[in-house]
């Protein structure tokens, strides 16, 4: 008998079958993996044993007891803590004050006691000693920071609990490598003290360094529970997508080989000395098919550049061309308007219309390109062309009219991603796109980014993931303090060449 044991459970969202069977065992102190698909059931598993969900069947044990969690304070009172895909910070409150909301699960009132606060502060102190540079200030407002150190401080939260078992569900997907190893050095502090931690992760570079053993999802059934030990990353994805998966780092090389290289072609977007609330004299070409990488450390400046590009920051000087033309950005409308689109790197707060169906989430951006008369719209090519986006990007949906939300965290992405491609930009500004999405839609969205390669189209790529930044570009400008500091050359594009540029490591 494992010290927790979810057996048979099962849940069905109206007509999708999310859960079918599946099962979990596992031991204290172990770091468990609970992979899958896009939509494979993992995130329902997961709000399932923490009273998030209720289960239409399910056997759960803990520790020797049969529990049944109704509401999420049961599982709050058997010592779960979870820190799921969305955040639930309260924005306007600062750092140390959301964490302390930790412990105030059984208290009433929203007056907080100091020693809540000192509580709070000690735990973020050993968050922060593991960054350099001014990572989680205290007393900021939550809603000022990066969406990684937002997520930090959820993950702080959810460890201050001193929780028995910790779900992590997508919870490293917008950190930084750096980020992404202090919340592995808490992960295994709690296991050494026999926390057991259910980590759930797109990346399965972060699988095997952190975990030891994994279960597998594929459509809502167990494809295989495993010792990571014993089993190697080909097979681990076959387990998951149910076929062998091609190597991502192939269509990588597909677009680095393409010839863009050659300097002849021409200059699509030209920024001269841009400069923002968070940017400082900014200059850069990217030339048409060409994949400009946006590398360094987290927040300094990547995601503000193509902000500003996207017009949703204020320009105080500097100028932008399009394909040779002065063009004058100040609001997103006017961006779209020149064939600019950003997937942004929040697509619950920037990305998506939540309230609406699935259908208008993918439409609506590029409505206007297909009203035949002009402003006249015709549902038929509207539904038309979202199947085509869904198709492309294989998003997995039961009907269009669907309200987004209903969709898994990665589809979601998808959708966010497919709404842009509708509108064929000449630029398209990827703003750590993958995040959350499984390995085959990954690769997927690498075909994507070829085929807009090969129309010319010139892309802009932030990534937090070193590897998927360095096999896609075909040049990395490395951001420092919102300036751009170096420019590795397509010849230059190591781990070791980037990690040095992106830490201003000065040469003795
Ligand atoms: N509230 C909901 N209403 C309707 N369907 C839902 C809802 N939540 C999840 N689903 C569906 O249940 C299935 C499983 O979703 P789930 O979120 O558990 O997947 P996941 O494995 O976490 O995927 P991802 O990797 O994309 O986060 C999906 O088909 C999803 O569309
Ligand atoms: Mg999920």
């Amino acid at each position: 008998m494992s010290f927790l044991e979810m057996r048979d459970v099962h849940k069905r969202y109206g007509g999708v079958v999310a859960l079918s069977g599946a099962s979990l065992a596992a031991e204290r102190g172990e770091v468990h993996a609970l992979i899958g698909a896009n939509g494979s059931g993992k995130s329902t598993l997961n709000k399932i044993l923490t009273g998030v969900v209720e289960p239409d069947q399910a056997t759960i044990e803990l520790d020797g007891e049969r529990f049944t969690v109704a509401r999420p304070q049961d599982a709050h009172r058997h010592g779960i803590a979870a820190v799921y895909q969305e955040l639930s910070l309260v924005k306007d409150l600062s750092v140390t004050a959301n964490v302390a909301l930790a412990f105030e699960q059984t208290r009433f009132g929203f007056l907080q006691h100091r020693t809540d606060r000192a509580r709070a502060a000690a735990v973020l102190e050993r968050f922060r000693a593991g960054f350099r540079d001014h990572q989680l200030p205290l007393d900021a407002r939550v809603g000022s920071l990066p969406p990684g150190e937002q997520q930090l401080v959820e993950i702080a939260k959810a460890v201050a609990r001193d929780p028995q078992v910790l779900v992590l569900d997508e919870a490293t997907a917008s950190l930084y490598s750096a980020q992404v190893e202090v919340v592995f050095d808490a992960i295994r502090e709690l296991s050494d003290a026999g926390t057991l931690v259910i980590f759930t992760s797109h990346r399965l570079g972060e699988i095997y360094t952190i975990c030891d053993r994994a279960t597998v999802l594929r459509s809502g059934e167990v494809a295989g529970a495993v010792d990571l030990s014993d089993v190697e990353e080909s097979t681990l994805v076959e387990l998951m997508v149910g076929e062998l998966a091609g190597a991502a780092e192939s269509v990588g090389q597909e677009i680095a080989d393409s010839d863009v290289a050659d300097r002849q072609r021409p200059v699509r977007l030209r920024v001269t000395s841009l400069a923002t609330d968070q940017l400082d004299d900014v200059s850069l070409e990217v030339r048409e098919g060409e994949v400009l990488g946006l590398g360094g450390l987290a927040g300094q400046g990547q995601s503000a550049l193509l902000n500003a590009l996207f017009g949703a920051d204020r320009h105080r000087s500097g100028s932008v061309e399009l394909d040779g033309e002065p063009v004058s950005i100040t609001r997103p409308k006017q961006a779209v308007g020149h064939g600019i689109a950003l997937v942004p790197g929040d697509r619950g707060r920037e990305g998506l219309l939540p309230v609406r169906p699935i259908l208008e989430n993918l439409t609506v951006p590029s409505m206007r390109r297909r009203a035949r008369p002009p402003g006249v719209l015709s549902q038929r090519r509207e539904q038309a062309a979202a199947e085509d986006a869904g198709r492309q990007l294989a998003i997995k949906y039961g009907n269009l009219d669907d309200g987004v939300m209903t969709l898994s965290g990665g589809n979601q992405q998808k959708v966010v991603v497919g709404k842009w491609l509708l509108t064929e930009p000449r630029v398209v500004l990827l703003d750590d796109p993958t995040k959350g999405i499984d390995v085959r839609a990954k690769e997927e969205l690498y075909e994507v980014i070829a085929r807009l390669t090969a129309d010319g189209v010139a892309v802009l790529f932030n990534s937090s993931d070193d590897d998927e930044l360095l096999g896609l570009s075909h040049r990395i400008v490395v951001f420092f303090e919102g300036r751009v500091v170096e420019e590795i050359a397509p010849q230059e594009l190591t781990r070791e060449r980037l990690v040095a540029a992106s830490l201003q490591v000065v040469e003795p």
